[in-house]
């Protein structure tokens, strides 16, 4: 099957990675189109996943644009669509991974009579995205043939939204299992490492290390993950992974304000990006997941179940859907630091108990988040509408 994957985005977040992982089983036919230069067409190009830089322009709608902005924009994406519409005659269909990959899709598929597929990384709430936007994804996610939303949280949104349920599949993200249970067998000598990079206790206790692995933007929520620390014995220790991906460097800046004005400094290190996540959680005691809107899927929390890290969960969107409370992990109230604090003491505190219920999300992760059975799942719904609309053009109704 030969197949254009449409991505807006030169930074790998979340949505990218997943991509990676489903472009590299058609790597052989098939393209990733990507509309800027960046760590993700680098990440691509060192998989040998064919990729190919589809403009020089900056496409500036943010998710909370409003109609003018969308205007101006739609101006600037004229020569996009034209060109993609072009390329795509060379391919079965078209995969959008993203909004404005949406948006360039559904019109060069228009043109040029090939079915669109579109991957639903998003709750599309307005929480997360304007009316104008909202309404955008809905009108032209319904001209899709197929509609793959990443969890029951984002189907459910898209629907309330307005988007026509019948299309929608669910497939969570698959995950190479290899990569983080290597890791998991290393755990002692990653978290040797790991302590070396920290500044040692005055009273010389061992570090309680609490990762967090998330881009730095408000609504990841590093900013509850620093307040619950208060209430957190002194050799509690917040290591933040991750970067401002898109622009939100101001909040990296209200962290940094937020630790001094704590006296937190010796408890908090940010590492930036990172290429070595397996290795980092596997090394933490316990990973966090804070966000304060609703998560769509959440991939992280996975990679620190696969890892065998317990692990604490904001309890919204996608999240609810990985942990089972008390089971496999826990979940806190959005934006609670207080009992943020409270799950992270009694985690310290019950060493054994918590490595049981980290044993147990490592099993469950690795029965339901194996990428080749989702790579499957995905392979098996595209050959349904490439076949479908091959048999569309031989007999036409
Ligand atoms: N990640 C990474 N390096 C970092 C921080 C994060 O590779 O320094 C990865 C992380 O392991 C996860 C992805 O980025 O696979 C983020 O995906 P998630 O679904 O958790 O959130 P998103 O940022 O896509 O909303
Ligand atoms: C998006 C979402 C994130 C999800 C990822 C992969 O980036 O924000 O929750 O895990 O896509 O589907």
């Amino acid at each position: 099957m030969k197949i254009l994957f449409l991505d807006q985005s030169g930074k790998l977040g979340g949505a990218e990675l997943c991509l990676a992982d489903i472009a590299q089983q058609f790597h052989a036919t098939s393209l990733v189109g990507v509309f800027a230069e960046g760590s993700f067409p680098e990440y691509l190009r060192k998989r040998n996943i064919p990729v190919k830089i589809l403009t020089q322009q900056t496409l500036q709608v943010q998710k909370n644009s409003g109609f003018l902005a969308g205007l101006k924009s739609l101006n600037r994406l004229i020569p996009l669509i034209t060109t993609v519409a072009q390329l795509s005659k060379q391919y079965d269909l078209l995969y959008a991974n993203t909004q404005k990959a949406l948006v360039v899709g559904a019109l060069a598929s228009l043109l040029s009579r090939r079915p669109l597929v579109y991957h639903l990384h998003d709750i599309v709430s307005p929480d997360h995205f304007s009316t104008v936007n909202r309404r955008i994804i809905i009108t032209l996610a319904n001209r899709a043939a197929l509609v793959i939303a990443n969890s029951q949280a984002s189907r459910e949104a898209f629907i309330q939204a307005g988007g026509h349920g019948d299309k929608v599949h669910v497939i969570y993200n698959g995950f190479n299992l290899e990569n983080y249970l290597h890791c998991a067998n290393q755990r002692e000598h990653l978290q040797a490492e790991l302590v070396s990079i920290l500044p040692q206790l005055e009273d010389r206790t061992p570090p309680f290390i609490v990762g967090h692995f998330s881009r730095l933007s408000p609504w990841k929520g590093q900013d509850v993950l620093i307040e619950a620390l208060q209430y957190c014995p002194h050799n509690v220790t917040a290591l933040l992974v991750g970067d401002a991906l898109f622009g939100e460097q101001a909040y990296g800046q209200q962290l940094h304000q937020q630790i001094k004005s704590l006296n937190l400094e010796h408890r908090v290190k940010f590492l930036g990006f990172r290429s070595d996540i397996p290795q980092l959680m596997t090394a933490c005691d316990l990973v966090t997941h804070t966000s304060t809107a609703p998560e769509p899927f959440g991939r992280v929390i996975v990679e620190a179940m696969l890892c065998g890290t317990p692990v604490v969960a904001a309890a919204a969107g996608g999240a609810v859907e990985l942990i089972d409370h008390g089971q496999t992990g826990w979940l806190t109230p959005p934006g609670d630091a207080k009992k943020l604090a409270d799950i992270i003491n009694t985690c310290q505190q019950q060493a054994s108990q918590s490595k049981a219920i980290a044993q147990k999300a490592q099993q469950r992760a690795i029965q339901s988040f194996n990428l080749a059975a989702t790579n499957l799942q995905i392979s098996q719904l595209l050959s349904r509408i490439s076949n479908c609309e091959i048999n569309n053009i031989r007999n036409p109704s």
